[in-house]
């Protein structure tokens, strides 16, 4: 930090405790947002006693903090999140340092674009045949759980092609469970992250018992795979060959804990995103009516191919606005390592960071009529106007998610491969508040009518 940086620097402003506490308890990321955009997009803290987070909004201050200055602001087990988190995932992928590093240099060449788009035809397989199963409650007229629906289409789908079926569906469906309980139950340390974790809070009794699940299923096909010594490219068998820094086979401890993380990334973030989709598409009749043009223009009677997936582009801007409205992953919380100026602001070391691509992507500031659902956004001609930081569902810098390539192809796959079977009616047309936990979710489940096409037409 230069000496001129030091003087022009000025001190964050405050929302103070008692305008702050009753906003969030009432809407937490209305509040939030609300925060940001009272502050003009500067960094802002705010008050909430013991925790005092600084709130870093702006595109270009959070490519600093993400990014260009990464080193100075780490995933500290001591802040938000990052230590409820590390008593499901422990040191590996999630956390930071040297054990990260190893775990990223392991899992990051499974995820290249050659190797996810290799996939694709295992996925397409895969998704074909569950979202066949959809058939029967469509032709009764049987309204089906969306959420439970897409999660057996993803468990289905990932097993097979990342966890080379070492993990059955009933197995990943009882995990999915266990992590949606984590995910709620984590909320009440998420606001209070300074209680230390020996000190009793609710919402600790269901987190244990649902790690203890996850570890029943998990930990004996880790063991039983590091024992046999799997070749493959699967998860399980990568983490069961992989090394340290030095060389060294990883310990039992980080390949359970990369396994669960890797279980986690894979699941939960798809079919959370993909269950807003449809109240968002029953809205927006004509954001339909051109995706069921495009699917049946670009997709024949086979399979769907990584090439036509390339073409299905109206799509993969729909999934960016989609993105842009519910970043699954909401938080992205750091502590700073010594004292920073983020634009213009001075932040000390220690201090909590509360970056948000769903605070960034709903700002006035930054994107026109930010509530409102607009694909067109995202189209070749508008979307070059924005920062790179202006969306970032993904995140950013040395930490960036490993998964955006196969998130935007399985999730075209699974939205192709339902519209081109069916017609949709969703029960209650009201779009889903998002509910506050680890990762973005809708709060109430979604009901969906299917109608076969070849009786709709
Ligand atoms: C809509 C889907 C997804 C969203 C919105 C999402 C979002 C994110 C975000 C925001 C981060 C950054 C966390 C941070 O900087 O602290 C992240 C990291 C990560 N994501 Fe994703 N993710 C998605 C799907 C996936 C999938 C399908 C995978 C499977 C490979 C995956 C694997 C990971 C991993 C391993 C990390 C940690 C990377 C590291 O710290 O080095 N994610 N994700």
């Amino acid at each position: 930090m230069s000496t001129v940086q030091e003087v022009a620097a000025r001190k964050a402003g405050t929302v103070a405790f008692h305008r702050a506490v009753p906003r969030l308890a009432r809407d937490p990321l209305g509040a939030l947002v609300g925060f940001a955009e009272q502050a003009g997009g500067e960094v802002v803290r705010v008050n909430l006693g013991a925790f005092r987070p600084f709130l870093v909004s702006d595109p270009a201050d959070v490519q600093h903090v993400l990014r260009d200055n990464a080193a100075n602001y780490t995933r500290d087990g001591k802040g938000m999140l990052w230590r409820s988190v590390k008593r499901l995932f422990g040191e590996g992928i999630l956390a930071e340092g040297q054990v990260w590093a190893a775990s990223r240099n392991t899992l990051q060449p499974l995820f290249t674009a050659r190797k996810v788009d290799a996939l694709v035809d295992g996925l397409a397989a895969s998704i074909d045949e569950s979202v066949a199963r959809l058939d029967e409650p469509a032709r009764a007229g049987t309204p089906v759980d969306l959420g439970a629906e897409l999660s057996t289409i993803v468990c289905g789908a990932i097993m097979r092609v990342l966890f080379a079926d070492k993990v059955t569906v009933p197995e990943a469906l009882r995990i999915v469970n266990a992590q949606n309980t984590i995910a709620t139950a984590i909320v009440f340390r998420l606001v209070v992250p300074f209680v230390p974790n020996g000190v009793p809070m609710p919402g600790d009794r269901p987190f244990r018992d649902a790690v203890q699940q996850i570890d029943d299923i998990l930990l004996p096909i880790v063991r039983a795979a590091r024992e046999r010594g799997d070749e493959g490219d699967d998860i399980i068998s990568t983490l069961a060959r992989a090394v340290d820094a030095q060389g060294r086979p990883i310990d039992e401890r980080q390949a359970r804990n990369d396994t669960v993380a890797m279980f986690a990334t894979t699941t939960e973030t798809t079919f959370g995103v993909l269950t807003w989709l449809w109240p968002i598409l029953q809205a927006h009749p004509e954001v339909a009516e051109r995706l069921y043009e495009e699917v049946d223009r670009v997709v024949g009677d086979g399979p769907i191919t990584r090439a036509q997936l390339g073409e299905m582009t109206y799509m993969k801007a729909v999934l960016e606005e989609l993105l842009r409205l519910y970043p699954v992953g909401w938080l992205i919380p750091r502590v700073t390592v010594a004292d920073d100026v983020v634009g213009g602001t001075r932040i000390p070391a220690g201090a909590d960071i509360l970056v948000s691509p769903y605070i960034t992507q709903r700002l006035a500031k930054v994107w026109e009529r930010p509530s409102e659902f607009d694909p067109e956004r995202f189209s070749a001609a508008r979307s070059e106007r924005h920062h790179r930081y202006a969306h970032y569902p993904f995140g950013g810098g040395p930490h960036v998610c490993l998964g955006q390539h196969l998130f935007y192809l399985e999730a075209q796959l699974i939205v192709a491969t339902i519209l081109r079977r069916f017609r949709f009616q969703v029960a209650d047309p009201a779009i889903p508040e998002p509910q506050v936990a680890a990762s973005l979710r809708p709060k109430a489940k979604v009901e969906l009518t299917l109608q076969p096409r070849d009786a709709a037409s």
